[in-house]
């Protein structure tokens, strides 16, 4: 009788908590506010309108807490996300309603610099994934079936999707020689060539430098800054030898970082640079470690 009234308290006290978490993990809607996304979304162009609706589901669930209710990446709290030293920092705007020309621009993609909308799978690499030294968390538990939902709502949110055709990523072999010396010397002095003007020179500890997007911080006219990535002190947005191929070689859309500028590099010249990139993140965690070690 005793175990059974026990089990018992047990369990209203599990429902109880389950409950209130809910309620404090639901987010309020400030008046006045345009809730499109809890609108119901017609699907475009072949996607079924069931997947979309999934998709919109999940994103209220998973996403809409950073990427926004109207799927424009203006934060749901009032102090949004901020960076360490409290700069604003914007989730991807899926809708293109705070980019400069109205476009819906992703920046770990194929497609690359200049190019709007990104592939089914570069989508999904990123959800998976995340992008490490943002709040962007990675998703791994996501079914398939999960992966496409999300993938067929964000499409839902621009017509511009309609018309743009996926193209299959190119396959990329990664030299088996990536870290060896040889490749990191020829790494260093690409980089002191083509790299410094944005990056800063880790060699002589001169900073990366704010560089201007391409979107709005939301209600405003000023352009959000980020600063060049310091490859010493900050961990590469997605760190697989192949994302750093594709970064240089396609450029980080609605960035500075235009390819153009190193269009002459052939591809043997960037594994070198990715090779370098690639020893300054190790000589960062060192120098941490050491640092670490020695409080
Ligand atoms: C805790 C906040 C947060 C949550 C939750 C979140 N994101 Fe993000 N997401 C971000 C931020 C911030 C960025 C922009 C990072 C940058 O530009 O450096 C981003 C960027 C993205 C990008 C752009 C990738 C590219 O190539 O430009 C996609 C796609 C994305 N998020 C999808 C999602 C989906 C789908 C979900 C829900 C399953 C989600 N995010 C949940 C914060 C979040
Ligand atoms: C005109 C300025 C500029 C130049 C020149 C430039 N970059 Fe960048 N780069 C940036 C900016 C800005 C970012 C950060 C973008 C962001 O996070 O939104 C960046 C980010 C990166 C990243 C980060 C990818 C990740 O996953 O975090 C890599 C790798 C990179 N650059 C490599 C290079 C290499 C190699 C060169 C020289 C061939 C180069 N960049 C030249 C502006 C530049």
């Amino acid at each position: 009788m005793r175990t059974w009234w026990l089990l018992s308290l047990g369990a209203l006290v599990v429902v109880v908590l389950i409950i209130v978490g809910a309620l404090l993990k639901r987010p309020s809607y400030p008046e006045g506010d345009v809730v499109l996304v809890g609108k119901r979304v017609r699907a475009s162009g072949g996607q079924s309108a069931d997947l979309v609706e999934r998709g919109r589901q999940l994103y209220i669930a998973m996403c809409m807490t950073c990427h926004g209710r109207q799927a424009n990446g203006l934060p749901v709290t009032p102090e949004g996300l901020r960076t360490q030293v409290g700069e604003p920092i914007l989730a991807r705007d899926f809708t293109g309603q705070t980019h400069t020309a109205g476009k819906v621009v992703f920046k770990y993609t194929w497609q690359g610099w200049g190019g709007e909308f990104a592939s089914d799978e570069d989508l999904k690499h990123v959800i998976r994934e995340g992008l490490r030294g943002t709040p962007m968390p990675g998703f791994e538990g996501l079914s398939e079936e999960d992966l496409d939902a999300l993938v067929a709502y964000i499409k839902s949110l621009h017509p511009g999707w309609k018309t743009f055709q996926s193209p299959s990523p190119p396959s990329v072999r990664v030299p088996s020689d990536l870290d060896a010396t040889h490749r990191i010397e020829e790494g260093r002095a690409l980089f002191q060539q083509k790299c410094v003007t944005c990056h800063g020179d880790p060699e002589s500890g001169r900073p990366p430098i704010a560089q201007p997007l391409q979107w709005y911080y939301p209600g405003t006219d000023s352009v959000l800054m980020v600063t060049a990535r310091d490859f010493l002190h900050e961990p590469l947005r997605l760190p697989d030898p192949v994302d750093v191929f594709r970064t240089i070689r396609k450029g980080i859309g609605g960035t500075t970082m235009n390819p153009q500028t190193w269009a002459e590099l052939t591809d043997d010249q960037i594994w070198s640079l990715v090779s370098y990139i690639r020893y300054l993140q190790r000589q960062g965690q060192e120098k941490k470690q050491l640092a670490q070690n020695q409080e």
